[in-house]
């Protein structure tokens, strides 16, 4: 049953959130984010005018944040109906889940540290909706369609998908020929990973730790587990911070980058006698496990900033721990039986979300400018797709580059027409 929502001043909808009167102060922060999102908000503009979604049931799983709120006005300006659950139990921003359900029209179905039972029950929610368009990120909302609910598969257009291990997800049920619908890759949108992943996750993860341990970062040592697109930016503003940083990578080409770049890399066994700080990023599971735990530094801060919470060996250190204090909110101290202590931010879920607000509203401009574009191609290409996971057409990723570009008062050349006949020929 939806709680919660006593709305005297909105159409009534459906939601299960934690406090309606907290939404003046979400609709304030949601129009806030909004200023730094001017792709997006032109979007918005031509959505409003075209209504390119009209009568399109939306199904939506996405970290409930401001940013995400405009996301969601921008469809609900192009004409959709729009059902919003959490794509992380800690993500959450109860403020901005009032606003979205009282002043926007969104149902939306999320409360900041919800139980996994009731994490489930609101995707469950969101799937009672029959929705057309499924946008997802991390793909739990998509997973619990093709496992519960084979009898909507049929009614279901097609889907977009926002981050790296959602995307890896699809793949696999696209090769496993389970996939019942095409799906839009938002993440290897040029426009989204160089950016969002990059300086993105980058910033919003340090932003998280400090905010989490108010602890000095120069002069320590920050291990990097994962030097792809979010871990190589992750790294970069260690650095700039004075961080010494050491990177660990499976990936020996990955490797060689952080080599190059200056860090030190080192198995994990071995980077755990170093790090004041470690966080992993890698989209895998159990990359901190016993062998790093028994050779780790006393008083070491471990976060995690992959999109799910496998990649800390949470149960070993439940079931090793001598004793385990909650400093302060998603703040947890575990003794060992040595007497080293061990402080996880977060649970192990993602650092940058649960104890910071996520990614600056800038760079989810384009990622989110992505999402509704592709959304838009989806429904209006829905009879020429095939059940596979689909690029960003190049026109709309290069075109995404170009409005922000032009939002952000940045001139670029263009090709002229000798150059573009100079390097499409060969006999020059
Ligand atoms: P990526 O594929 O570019 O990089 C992942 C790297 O981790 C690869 O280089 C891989 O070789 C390495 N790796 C895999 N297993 C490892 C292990 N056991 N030890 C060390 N390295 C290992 O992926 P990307 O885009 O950097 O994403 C990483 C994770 O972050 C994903 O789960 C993604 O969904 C998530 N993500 C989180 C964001 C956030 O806001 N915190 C934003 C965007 C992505």
């Amino acid at each position: 049953m939806p709680k919660n929502c006593d709305i005297e001043t909105a159409e009534p909808t459906s939601c299960d959130i934690k406090d309606i009167t907290l939404a003046d102060a979400g609709k304030a922060r949601i129009l806030w984010a909004e200023r730094d999102m001017p792709v997006l908000r032109r979007i918005r503009e031509r959505f409003t005018e075209e209504r390119p979604l009209e009568g399109v049931h939306v199904g939506a799983c996405m970290h409930v944040t401001t940013e995400t709120a405009n996301l969601m006005r921008a469809l609900v300006a192009g004409g959709a109906s729009v059902t919003l659950c959490a794509s992380n139990p800690l993500s959450t921003q109860d403020d901005t889940a009032a606003s979205l359900v009282r002043d926007f029209g969104v149902n939306v179905y999320a409360i900041a540290g919800e139980s996994m039972d009731s994490y489930n029950a609101h995707i469950e929610a969101v799937i009672a909706t029959n929705p057309q368009i499924v946008m997802d990120d991390g793909a739990d909302l998509d997973t619990a369609l093709h496992t519960h609910h084979a009898d909507k598969l049929a009614g279901v257009i097609g889907g977009t998908e926002e981050t790296t291990t959602g995307v890896m997800r699809l793949a696999s049920m696209a090769a496993e020929g389970t996939l019942a619908y095409p799906v839009f890759n938002i993440n290897d949108a040029n426009t989204k990973h160089c950016f969002d992943n990059h300086y993105g996750t980058g910033q919003s993860t340090l932003d998280g730790i400090v905010r989490a341990t108010n602890r000095l970062l120069c002069g320590r040592t920050m291990v990097v587990s994962g030097y792809g697109y979010c871990g190589s930016g992750l790294a970069l503003r260690a650095k700039g911070m004075g961080m010494r940083v050491i990177v660990c990578e499976v990936d020996a080409c990955k490797a060689l980058e952080a080599h190059m770049e200056g860090y030190e890399v080192m198995p994990a066994a071995e980077a755990a006698k170093h790090a004041d700080v470690w966080v992993t990023v890698t989209g895998d599971c159990k990359v901190i496990d016993a062998p790093a735990f028994e050779n780790m530094k006393d008083g070491a801060i471990l976060a995690n900033s992959g999109h799910f919470d496998s990649e800390i060996n949470m149960t070993w250190l439940e079931e090793n721990a001598a004793e385990k204090r909650t400093l302060k909110h998603l703040v947890d101290e575990y003794v060992l039986a040595d007497g080293r202590t061990i402080t996880v931010l977060a649970e192990g879920r993602l650092v940058n979300l649960s104890c910071a607000e996520g990614h600056p509203a800038s760079v989810m401009d384009m990622s989110f400018a992505n999402q509704v574009l592709a959304a838009e191609y989806l429904y209006h290409h829905k009879n020429e797709l095939e059940n596979r996971v689909y690029d960003v057409p190049a026109e709309i990723d290069d075109g995404v580059a170009r409005v922000k570009l032009e939002t952000l008062g940045v001139a670029i050349d263009e090709l002229t027409d000798e150059q573009i006949a100079y390097m499409n020929s060969w006999n020059f």
